[in-house]
This record gives structure tokens, sequence and C-alpha cells, in this order.
């Protein structure tokens, strides 16, 4: 039977965080950590083999792009994070020149697997793979707004006293300062949520200005986003047809088309299934289109 491989492509902060969830949680065969400072990548292999008297069956080891070849999955994380205060945006060009050899690499040896991108500004990074590996749309994943719609479903969890797992609320759009909340959709029980319009942009401009907020406190962000990939590496890797706030290629979305942005999607193991067509009111779309204008804009910016 043929073993499952998940690749991680940078094992800084994100990455290597990412790497020992999906450690912990023992959904794949192998694991296999690539970085341009090889030495952390051994390191971090080394590490976490140590732990597996306490975990399981996983294999994990520092690898090459040819480990990418047969891989189910490669996640990557590459690249340069946010400074304290700086949009996710300005990392743009310097990302797109990074990624450029890393999606080069990749395709060298993969061209069956599923890309699920981290790196910032995720969307219109997400875009670039899709347009430069040409493989399908439901195979080039972003993580698109499920991390902020975590991020929202905690926070009215916290205002409301409950388990944010029994809270349903979509953050959508580019994962960044043009975000948007829907709460003409957000529920508990199938109720409305039942808060002022102040708390309601209390709760709002803390989701979209969380980052920024722990990257002054302590550098970067890493623990929540690595349990958002982990949940959709789960998702893949256990066919479980989950609708996911994940970043994918919107056509004819609200009248938008041709650019990646978090959207609810149904995410199985062959990627993103569908797009989940979902009622918004006329607020909402207006700041649907005005996100997906800046990213669409920045998008014009990169040669692909
Ligand atoms: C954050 C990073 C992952 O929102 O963009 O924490």
């Amino acid at each position: 039977m043929k073993k499952t491989k998940v690749v991680v492509i940078g094992v800084g902060a994100v990455g290597s965080t990412t790497a020992y969830t999906l450690l912990l949680r023992s959904r794949m065969d192998e694991l296999v950590l690539i970085d341009a400072n090889a030495g952390k990548a051994v390191g971090d292999a080394l590490d976490m083999n140590h732990g597996m008297p306490f975990l399981g069956h996983t294999k994990v080891w520092a690898g090459t792009y040819e480990d990418c070849k047969d891989a189910d999955i490669v996640i990557i994380t590459a690249g340069a994070a946010q400074k304290p205060g700086e949009p996710r945006l300005n990392l743009l060009k310097r990302n797109v020149a990074i990624y450029e050899s890393i999606v080069t690499e990749v395709l060298k040896y993969n061209d069956d697997g599923i890309l699920l991108i981290a790196t910032n500004p995720v969307d219109i990074m997400s875009y670039f793979c899709w347009k430069k590996s040409g493989w399908p749309t439901n195979r080039v994943i972003g993580s698109g707004t499920l991390l902020d719609s975590a991020r929202f479903r905690y926070l009215i969890g916290e205002k409301l006293q409950l388990d944010p797992r029994s809270v349903h609320a979509h953050i959508i759009g580019e994962h960044g300062d043009s975000e948007l909340p829907v709460w003409s959709l957000a529920n508990v029980a199938g109720s409305s949520i039942a808060l002022s319009e102040e708390e309601k942009s209390d709760i709002f401009i803390h989701t979209r200005d969380a980052a920024y907020e722990i990257i002054e406190a302590k550098g970067a962000t890493y623990y929540a986003i690595a349990l958002a990939l982990d949940r959709i590496v789960t998702a893949i890797l256990c066919n479980e047809s989950a609708v996911l706030n994940v970043s994918t290629l919107v056509e004819n979305y609200h009248g938008l088309s041709d650019v990646y942005m978090g959207v609810p999607c149904v995410v199985d193991r062959q990627g993103v299934r569908e797009v989940l067509d979902i009622k918004v009111t006329e607020e909402e779309k207006a700041l649907l289109h005005r996100s997906a204008g800046k990213l669409k804009d920045l998008i014009e910016t990169i040669s692909v």
C-alpha cells in the first residue's frame, strides 16, 4: 500500500511548528523537512525523531527536493515574514522571487500532489503557484481565511461564553487587511449572533488585526496557523469533504473571477472539490469585491 507522504518546505517558525503539529496527529507515514538552511531541517528532524517513542510510526527526515516525488501534499511556508506593523501584501515581491525557484524545483519531481501554500500574501502566492505549476486549481490551495475564521469564532465564543467549535462564522476574502466578516450567516445552533454593532465591530477588528498584535508581542505567529494547516491536511488525507475557508480560485463567484481568496470550500482527498456559493448581503458582497479588487491589482504586478 502506498505510504502517505507530506513535505514541508521552509522550517522556520511556521513550518517547524506545522511539521510538529502534523507529527502529533500521526496522519502520514512520511514527513520530509526541506529548508535552505539544511542544518535547521536536520536538527528539527533529529529532535522530532527522538520523540517517536511517545508518538508512533511517522518516518521523519531532512530531505531535498527529490523527496517531493510521490508526495501527497507539499506545504510551502518558506519566505519573508511580516515585520511589526508590516502589511502582508508588502512581502509580495520578495516571496515571489523565492517561490520562483521553490516551485520550479518541486515541479521537477512532483506533478500529481497537492500544493498547500502558507506564505504571505497567501492568496497571491497561491495564485502564483497555480499559474506557474499549471496544475488544476483544486490541487493548489492556500491557507486562506481559515485562520481568520478561527480567530473570529474564538472571539465570538469568548464574548458569548461558548465553545468556539459551536460558533459558526466566516471571514472571507483576502487573508489580510481587506478581509470581511459574514455576520449575516454567523450563528450558534442556527440562531444569529446577539451582539451589538459595537461589539461586532470590536470582535472583527481584533480578528483582522490579530497577527499585528501577536507579531508586536512575540515577533511572529505560528501556533494557530500550524493548526489551520494541519486541519487542511487532515481534510485531504482523511478525505473528509470538510467545509474550510481556504484560498482557491473563484470563477463567477458573486460576480468575481480569476482571483484566489478565502471562501468556504469543500476539501477532500482531491483538494478543493467545490466552492460553496454562500448567500451574502449586498454590503458583504461589496466588501468582497473591494477585497478581490485589491488582490487583483497586485496580481497584475507579478509576472508568472
Ligand atoms: C497570521 C499569518 C499566518 O495571520 O498571516 O497569523
